[in-house]
């Protein structure tokens, strides 16, 4: 050290002693400050809109609920000579998920007797969401919006939940094909509190007789989504149109004048050339509206931008997440940045999520990891039993979501149930990312797994 640096430090040192007081009421001073900072409303990076910081009501959210769960040993005996020849496979939890006689069957699709009914008084169970078990609307009937998402529609300051209606049989069109139902049509229901649902009808119907239309029972609607378009004032509706065997990989879009509709449905086509399967429509600030697919085989998903009128497609189009095999894409903002969550690719069997973030929604997108906090391993790696299919924010409350998914039934798909539970953009990623040059650019995007939970007390839409 030389002698300058050695005289300094020494200078240095003699004066904390006798500052230490300085020190620590400056700290305090520092606190503080920060402390009234965080009580004041911001302004959100771009959105422009009021942010309120949450209180003690929403840390109930973050607690990491744990799960336990013992798989029953197995049923039947088997001779010891059996036994000797092939050991039983162990079973995981995922088989007795997709086992319809598992003796586990009732925690993961519980009975109507414990259905959330909030037509009734449900006294201290009143706005609980509680996942996984059956969902009531105000006439009492399980509400079929599977693969759904939400319209929040500021002309009637109403919710509308659009999605899949599958109350229909659930059969297998070829041995090695996936389990169906026949189209329906596009269920929605209404609501200004998010938990008392209105079943407002069949808003995109099944064509019973033509079997070239795309809406004909045969083929395939899923994933529908509506977005509003303020200059046309249209209700569009996007959905994922298909062949019994998914081959056709189309999307399909259709218009209303009103949220309920009738929609009119206008054609189908393969978006920018490409195949397209699970699918999106993400709303920018700006009125800019996104279709997000999977293509090329489910290997990697297209992010494309929409034409003014929200009908078509543009020709600005990029390639996202390659050779990573994702489906179910969510898509969310939050202070500038954009958020996905996906699933992987396995059927109506659940699997791991994962959480993106890109700070252009054209890309590029990165990977940050499995957002699923609680439960238990398995409850991580399987999204709770159920895969994505939106993410709706709490307006005014900066940094809280909605994710919803659907817990799929395979042997009687209209019976899939649907899983909600708080999301928070908060704190650092826990994965070092490619493009962050050594900074956590994104923050962690965290699903909390909860038996049941609502919304904090005075939260209003
Ligand atoms: C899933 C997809 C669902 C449905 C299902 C059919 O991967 O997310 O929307 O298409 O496959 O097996």
């Amino acid at each position: 050290m030389s002698g300058n640096s050695a005289s300094l430090v020494a200078r240095l040192m003699s004066g904390s002693r006798c500052s230490i007081p300085v020190v620590v009421w400056s700290l305090v001073g520092c606190l503080v400050m920060l402390h009234l900072y965080s009580l004041l409303p911001h302004k959100g990076a771009l959105s422009g809109e009021l942010q309120i910081r949450p209180g003690r009501h929403f840390l109930e959210l973050e607690e990491v609920e744990e799960e336990n769960f013992q798989i029953p040993p197995p049923r039947g005996k088997r001779s010891p000579r059996a036994a000797k020849r092939r050991p039983k496979k162990s079973t995981t939890l995922i088989d007795e998920f997709l086992d319809e006689s598992s003796q586990l069957r009732h925690l993961f699709f519980p009975d109507l007797k414990t259905a959330v009914d909030p037509a009734n008084d449900m006294g201290n169970d009143s706005f609980y969401y509680y996942p996984g078990r059956i969902w009531l609307d105000t006439e009492g009937n399980p509400i079929q919006v599977h693969g759904g998402g939400i319209l929040y529609d500021e002309r009637s300051r109403m919710y509308y939940w659009y999605g899949e209606y599958k109350d229909g049989p659930t059969y297998q069109p070829h041995k090695k094909g996936a389990a169906r139902v026949d189209i329906i049509g596009v269920g929605c229901y209404s609501s200004k509190d998010l938990w008392t649902w209105k079943n407002e009808g069949i808003v995109l119907a099944a064509e019973e007789t033509n079997d070239t239309h795309d809406l004909h029972k045969s083929n395939v609607l899923e994933r529908p989504k509506v977005i509003y378009n303020k200059n046309t004032r249209k209700y569009v509706m996007w959905m994922h149109i298909d062949d019994a065997n998914y081959t056709k990989a189309c999307i399909g879009v259709a218009v209303s004048d009103s949220p309920t509709g009738p929609f009119d449905y206008l054609y189908s086509k393969r978006p920018h050339g490409f195949d397209s399967r699970d699918m999106t429509i993400f709303k920018d600030d700006d009125g800019a509206a996104y279709l997000i697919y999977s293509s090329d085989d489910n290997t990697e998903l297209h992010v494309g931008l929409l034409t003014e009128d929200y009908l078509d497609v543009t020709r600005s189009m990029r390639r996202v997440l390659i050779g990573q095999h994702r489906e179910a894409p969510a898509l969310f903002k939050h202070w500038g940045t954009y958020y996905m969550i996906t699933s992987g690719c396995t059927g109506w069997a659940p699997n791991e999520a994962m959480a993106h973030a890109a700070s252009s929604i054209l890309g590029p997108w990165e990977t940050m990891g499995n957002p699923c906090v609680g439960g238990n391993k398995i409850f991580r790696q399987t999204t709770f039993f159920a895969q994505g299919t939106f993410v709706l924010p709490l307006p005014g409350i900066s940094g809280y979501f909605i994710f919803m998914a659907d817990r799929w039934n395979p042997a009687d798909l209209g019976d899939s149930r649907y899983v909600w539970l708080p999301l928070t953009v908060a704190g650092a990623a826990d994965q070092p990312l490619e493009f962050e040059f050594g900074f956590p650019l994104w923050s962690r995007v965290s699903i909390y797994w909860h038996k049941k939970w609502r919304l904090p007390y005075r939260w209003s839409g």
